[in-house]
Order: C-alpha cells, then structure tokens, then sequence
C-alpha cells in the first residue's frame, strides 16, 4: 500500500539543515498494522506526514497505492487524503465550538456528500460508543471521549487507511485502552492502521514494531502474533529487502 525508498526529510535552510529522516525504506502492506515507536524527536511525526501525504520527502520516493507522491499536484493530494486516510492526532484536533455530531460530518462537508451524509456520521458516531453526546459542543469532552470523535470523524469517510498519532498520549489509562481496543477492531475489518507511540504496551497491539532513532529505521520486529502468522510477516520481510536492492 505504501512504500518508501531512500526518504529523507531535511528540514530548515541549507545553511541550518535539521536532518528528520535520512535513507528511510519500508513498505506497509495493506491490511497491516504497524507501530512506530522511538525517542522524541526521532522523526516519528515526521514519518508519519509523509506516509498521509501531508508532507513530501526531501530526498527518495514514496509510492502510495503505487503513486509516486512527488508526481501528485495539490488536489490529488488533498484527494487520496480524503478519501483513503483516517488521521488521529495526540490533541484530538475537533472543532471547539462544534458539536461531536458536526465534526464527524465535517470530512463529508469537504468530501461534497449530501445525500448519505446523516448516515453516515451517524453510524461512526454510534460505532464509537458517543451518540449520546452528539449536540455537546467538542470542547466539553473529556480527552477520552475527544478522541473517540476524532477517530469517528476519521471514520466517516470509511478510509482504508488510519494514521494516529499518539493517540492515546493525552488521555487517561481506561480511555487509552478504549482507543487501543477501537483502532485493534478497524483492524481487524481490514483497515491498515500506523500508529505512532512512545510506549511500548501501546505499540504491542500491533502486528509489526518499526522502531525509529534520530531519523533512521534500526529494528524492524514483528509480534510474537505475527510470527505465528508466518507467510505475513515473510511476505513483508521479502517487500523490504526487494525495496532496499
Ligand atoms: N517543521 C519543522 N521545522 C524544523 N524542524 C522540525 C520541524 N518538524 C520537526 N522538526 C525536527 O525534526 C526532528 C523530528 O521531529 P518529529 O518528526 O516531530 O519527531 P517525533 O515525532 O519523533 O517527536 C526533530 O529534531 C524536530 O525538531
Ligand atoms: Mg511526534
């Protein structure tokens, strides 16, 4: 679904260059579910921006679905985020003075769908657990409850592709697990998931470990889960080396 070759990502102007990612090659396969774990300030966002097309690589090429990104003008773009990306942040990133049922909707306002839109922000906002809430402004949530809006809004444009971002670094320990247990079931319905986290027992819910120091992909570990599901794991295994030549 996505592969990266030789990314870099520099930051700043020539003479102050900030190195983010040098010589970065992987490849998620769809229906994965990966985490990328490393220090602060290792790259993590940075890699994550680039895989959702939000930013592009300084040096490399990044296909997703077979594209090359850096071939893609902004409306293409902004379209494969719309209508294949799920995006999750740390700070949940709602609208305040919405309601939880106006931002769910708001990808679908962007997306120019009227005629299913009631539909489907109200099928996201119940697979969430928040429909109770729905004319509450965003801003009177709790953390947790803000982040499971935010994973329906991700939802509702029923995207093959989720990206969070420290989902779970701003809430209590029982809502991160109600956040971990939601993206574990967009998994298993056949959505590719990259998450990024800093703690390892959040990252353990995935597949597949990419761990990231000061720019650069050092250890590449798969679950004890995925091992036993072995052709997986080797067909990924096989994808990076192919990559990587
Ligand atoms: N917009 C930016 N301008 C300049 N430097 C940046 C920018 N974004 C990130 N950086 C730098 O790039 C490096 C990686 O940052 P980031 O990807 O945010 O790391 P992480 O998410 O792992 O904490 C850091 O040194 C950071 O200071
Ligand atoms: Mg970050």
């Amino acid at each position: 679904m996505i592969e990266l070759a030789s990314v870099g990502r520099t930051y700043g102007s020539a003479s102050a260059p900030v190195t983010a990612l040098r010589d970065v090659n992987l490849v998620i396969q769809r229906g994965e579910f990966v985490a990328i774990v490393g220090p602060s300030g290792s790259g993590k966002s940075t890699l994550l921006n680039l895989i959702g097309c939000l930013d592009q690589p300084s040096s490399g090429r990044l296909l997703f679905l077979g594209e090359d990104t850096s071939t893609l003008n902004d409306t293409k773009l902004s379209r494969i985020r719309n209508r294949s990306i799920g995006f999750v942040f740390q700070m949940f990133n709602l609208v305040p003075e919405l309601t939880v049922y106006e931002n769910i909707e708001l990808p679908l306002v962007y997306a120019g769908v009227t005629r299913q839109r009631r539909a489907l922000t109200t099928k996201v906002l119940e697979r969430v657990g928040m429909a109770h809430r729905a004319d509450h402004p965003a801003s009177l949530l709790s953390g947790g409850e803000q982040q499971r809006v935010a994973i329906a809004r991700a939802l509702v444009n029923d995207p093959a592709l989720i990206l969070a971002d420290e989902p779970t670094g701003s809430i209590d320990p029982v809502s991160a697990e109600q956040v971990m247990e939601l993206l574990g079931e967009l998994h298993d319905q056949a959505r590719t998931i990259v998450l990024v986290t800093h703690n390892m027992s959040v990252a353990a819910v995935a597949q597949r470990v990419v761990r990231i120091e000061a720019g650069t992909i050092n250890e590449i570990g798969h679950s004890p889960v995925a091992e036993t599901r072995g052709p997986a794991a080797q067909v990924t295994a096989a994808a990076i080396s192919a990559t990587v030549e």
